[in-house]
């Protein structure tokens, strides 16, 4: 009874200009490890359940991509959306889906984008929250003990006693707050950054849709008899666009009253942005991330520096920038403006 749906159809738009459309971060080796994002997060998942219940969940442009980097997966696994509608309406379309199945169905959704690098902490974790919820009716999602205030994640605040051993009920969740917020969490030492990794029994996800995204539970409730038949992609093009475009966090986990946190002990990094990939990478002596053999630093410290093409660069006297160079786009930008970045790959297309 226990699946894995892996979310994959990000654009990954803060890590433009590397990260394009046509071919987003997760099915990159951002770091050089010889596999991309999407191969290392099968592989951790398929120590938890055989190939035959992980799924995927992606554009539908993107369905090629991962039947070539998965190869494991069997193609009906892979599921395809007609349009972006972010990832409450993609959880709703796998929780329906195996709720039709299974009823007894227990599920993570997992993003593409994480680094998680001790499998094995890992694991011990996803198996404690898939065995709280098999016997409670709750939402489950992985805590990080934030570093910064970063204002690209979810942030967290639990009860102290435990509600089963290490797993807390969770008081507040705030999605993606400003950044005044971000500080005053992070420096109160009592919240965690929500990894994005959820588990729950499939039938209590879909009364939490029925409570907080009721017309998106209608939608898909309406043709739920579909799954899992000839008609379902005729369905899902039926449902989608009938979605609001609406995150999973946003739409689902700030609102419920039964959510639990498992704080994880294991090293998590979300490469969702330029300074993530800095953080996890080798740096010089003046703190520069540099990919590319032919970058020379002269004066300079704290770059992110991606130049991985054969042209001789010099860089001089440049202090906490993103440089990232591609075929076609070269960025240049403040890090700590790396969260605009999404906006400025809009205003980019729209003036295209
Ligand atoms: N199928 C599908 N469809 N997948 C999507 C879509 C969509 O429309 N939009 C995003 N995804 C996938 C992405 O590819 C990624 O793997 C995952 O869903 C999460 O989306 P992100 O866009 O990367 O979310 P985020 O990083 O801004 O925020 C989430 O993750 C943070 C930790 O990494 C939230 O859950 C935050 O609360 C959390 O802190
Ligand atoms: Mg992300």
């Amino acid at each position: 009874h226990r699946y894995v749906a892996i979310m994959a159809g990000g654009i990954g738009s803060r890590f433009w200009p590397m990260s394009r459309t046509g071919l987003p971060k997760q099915f990159l080796d951002i770091l050089g490890l010889g596999k991309t994002l999407i191969q290392q997060t099968f592989e951790r998942y398929a120590r938890l359940v055989p190939a035959e219940n992980i799924f995927v969940i992606t554009s539908a442009e993107y369905v090629h991509k991962v039947q070539e980097q998965l190869p494991d997966i069997p193609v009906e696994n892979i599921l395809a959306e007609p349009s972006r509608k972010n990832t409450a309406p993609c959880i709703a379309y796998i929780g329906f889906k195996l709720l039709q199945k299974d009823p007894q169905a227990v599920m993570i959704a997992a993003p593409a984008d994480n680094l998680i690098l001790d499998t094995d902490a890992f694991v011990k974790v996803a198996e404690k929250a898939l065995d709280f919820v098999t016997h409670i009716n709750a939402l489950v999602t992985i805590g990080i003990k934030p570093t910064n205030p970063n204002t690209g994640y979810g942030y967290i605040q639990h009860d102290a006693p435990e509600a089963a051993p290490g797993i807390y009920k969770v008081k507040t969740f705030t999605e993606k707050p400003n950044l005044e917020l971000a500080k005053t969490f992070v420096a109160s030492g009592d919240f965690l950054w929500n990894a994005g990794i959820f588990t729950w029994k499939v039938k209590n996800l879909v009364d939490a849709f029925e409570k907080s995204l009721p017309e998106m539970h209608e939608v898909f409730h309406a043709e739920m008899d579909n799954f899992n038949t000839p008609n379902e992609k005729a369905a899902i093009e039926r449902i989608y666009p009938q979605c609001t475009n609406i995150s999973i966090d946003f739409g689902i986990m700030e609102k419920a009253d039964n959510v639990y946190v498992v704080p994880a002990d294991f090293a998590w990094s979300d490469l969702g942005t330029w300074n993530s990939a800095w953080d996890n990478m080798e740096k010089d002596y003046f703190q520069n991330a540099v990919i590319g053999d032919h970058v020379m630093i002269v004066d300079a410290k704290n770059n992110m520096v991606h130049m991985p093409h054969n042209k001789l660069v010099l860089l001089q006297g440049m202090e906490d920038y993103i440089v990232v160079d591609t075929k076609d786009v070269l960025l240049i930008c403040k890090k700590e403006k790396e969260q605009e970045i999404k906006e400025y790959v809009a205003e980019v297309r729209r003036n295209k």
